[in-house]
């Protein structure tokens, strides 16, 4: 294929609807009709969702129930053009808001004898992250006096924080992982020293869907006086009921001594719409290094307790009502047929040959492979339908397993062709794989030459229209 070729498909990719549907470089002089609107923005919608609700895609969609979806789109219209900073005129975001803390506080045993676990809701993980970061930054700064702080954390812990940290002026310290691809403690203690502020860990981590071991997390914590983040982003909703269901789990909540705070996504395992997760802190005292306030603004004492300046009530009422909709019976339901797919997954990937699973996974499995390059695997299983989380370092792919992907006959269909995948791995083998691991965009891009000048056409693609 010739660079041109390959830019255009590369275009084609990104700008699907630049031959069909106009492309806006200004405001348009007149206004469109609604109706009109609505109807190119459906057919988009109905186009996108094909791909994800016949359960081929790993993560990303978690609930796929259409009902669930709109019931909560009709909520959130209540409230789609609330600013909940305006509490006085909206009481019910405090309702919704304070509710969906305790709740969340309560499924992670942060509600339980002398634990009294309180929260904020942020805009997603990656904000409970960073945020988290902050709190431990000022607190440290407050009670310890550091100025030049670091975290220490395994390297397979979720990226936001490098980037968090990147931000906040804190120092990362990546320990590696044991031979079962889980924090090693051991590492992690000797990076520590004065000016760490926390330390943290994952249930479950987003590469290997693995839970670190947060029982001696938590006792390092305690020993060397620092705070321990338990990144529950991906894990927060699903962990605790695939444990309610029977299975044993590792404790890694608000149970574990030493754990001080706990992120917990609802707009993943909570089936809420996009937009929403809870940062938990075990005590008043940690939250309260994070509230900002400035008394001499000469638009008025401002009191702010995050990142967000306004924000939507829709999403905070929605996020509730996922919550309650869902109820404690349904989170245990579609925790066991997600543990019970995911089960048989690691079963199948054992028996075909090449392919290794990483660790004991709950319910996102990945895997790898001495023999084959996988991601010639991830190529076979794209031209099938198949869209993975390609990952690296080692070079390897994961299906996170979400509610669309449990019936029997998607996991028995991924088997089948995973097994035609890694067979064509085998017979190409040392071609070069289109796929690459690039986060978020299941390896999908052109191929590891291309890929980053591809990269640098695709940030900028966020800021130009289609051409
Ligand atoms: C373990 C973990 N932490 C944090 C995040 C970041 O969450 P978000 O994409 O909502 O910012 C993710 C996303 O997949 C995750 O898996």
């Amino acid at each position: 294929m010739s660079s041109d070729d390959a830019a255009e498909r590369f275009l084609d990719e990104l700008y699907p609807y630049r031959h069909e549907s106009e492309t806006y470089r200004r405001i348009p002089d007149q206004g469109r009709a609604a109706d009109e609107v609505i109807a190119e923005v459906r057919s988009f919608a109905r186009r996108e969702d094909e791909i994800g609700d016949d359960g081929r895609v790993s993560g990303t969609l978690y609930s796929g129930d259409h009902e669930h979806y709109h019931a909560l789109s009709t909520v959130f219209e209540q409230f789609a053009h609330v600013n909940v900073l305006q509490r006085d005129m909206y009481p019910s975001a405090t309702k919704f808001e304070s509710e969906i803390i305790a709740m969340v506080a309560d499924m992670l045993h942060g509600r339980s004898g002398e634990v009294d676990a309180c929260g904020v809701v942020t805009s997603g993980g990656s904000e409970s992250l960073i945020t988290a970061l902050y709190t431990y930054r000022e607190q440290a700064a407050a009670n310890r006096g550091v100025t030049r702080p670091n975290v220490v954390m395994p390297r397979t812990a979720h990226v936001a924080l490098d980037k968090g940290a990147h931000w906040l002026g804190i120092e990362v310290r990546h320990a590696p992982l044991t031979d079962a691809y889980v924090a090693d403690v051991d590492a992690m203690a000797d990076l520590m020293d004065d000016n760490t502020i926390a330390l943290v860990g994952s249930a479950a981590n987003y590469a290997h869907g693995l839970i670190d071991p947060i029982g001696n997390l938590g006792a390092l914590a305690m020993e060397r006086g620092v705070g321990l983040h338990v990144d529950g982003c991906l894990g927060g909703f699903i962990l605790p009921w695939i444990e309610a269901n029977g299975v044993e789990v590792p404790l890694w909540d608000y149970r574990v001594p030493g754990v001080t705070s706990i992120s917990a996504d609802t707009h993943k395992f909570g089936y809420a719409l996009k937009g929403t997760s809870v940062l938990t802190y075990r005590t008043k005292e940690l939250r309260a290094h994070q509230w900002f306030a400035y008394p001499d603004w000469p638009g008025g004492l401002y009191v702010s307790p995050g990142f967000a300046g306004s924000r939507s009530g829709g999403l905070i009422a929605s996020t509730w009502a996922s919550l309650v909709m869902t109820g404690r019976q349904g989170y245990l339901a579609a925790a066991r047929d997600i543990h019970d797919a995911a089960q048989r997954m690691v079963r199948g990937i054992g028996e075909i040959p090449g392919l290794e699973v990483i660790g004991e996974p709950t319910f996102l499995v990945a895997f790898t492979s001495d023999e084959l390059d996988i991601y010639l695997v991830n190529d076979e299983l794209k031209r099938r339908g198949w869209r993975m989380n390609a990952l690296q370092l080692p070079a390897a792919l994961h299906f996170c397993v979400t509610r669309p992907n449990t019936p029997d006959a998607v996991v028995d269909a991924f088997l089948g062709d995973l097994r035609a995948a890694a067979a064509y791995a085998a017979e190409h083998a040392g071609e070069t794989s289109e796929s690459g691991a690039l986060y978020g965009f299941s390896g999908s891009l052109e191929g590891h030459a291309t890929i980053t000048g591809l990269m640098g056409g695709y940030l900028d693609a966020l800021h130009d229209p289609a051409p």
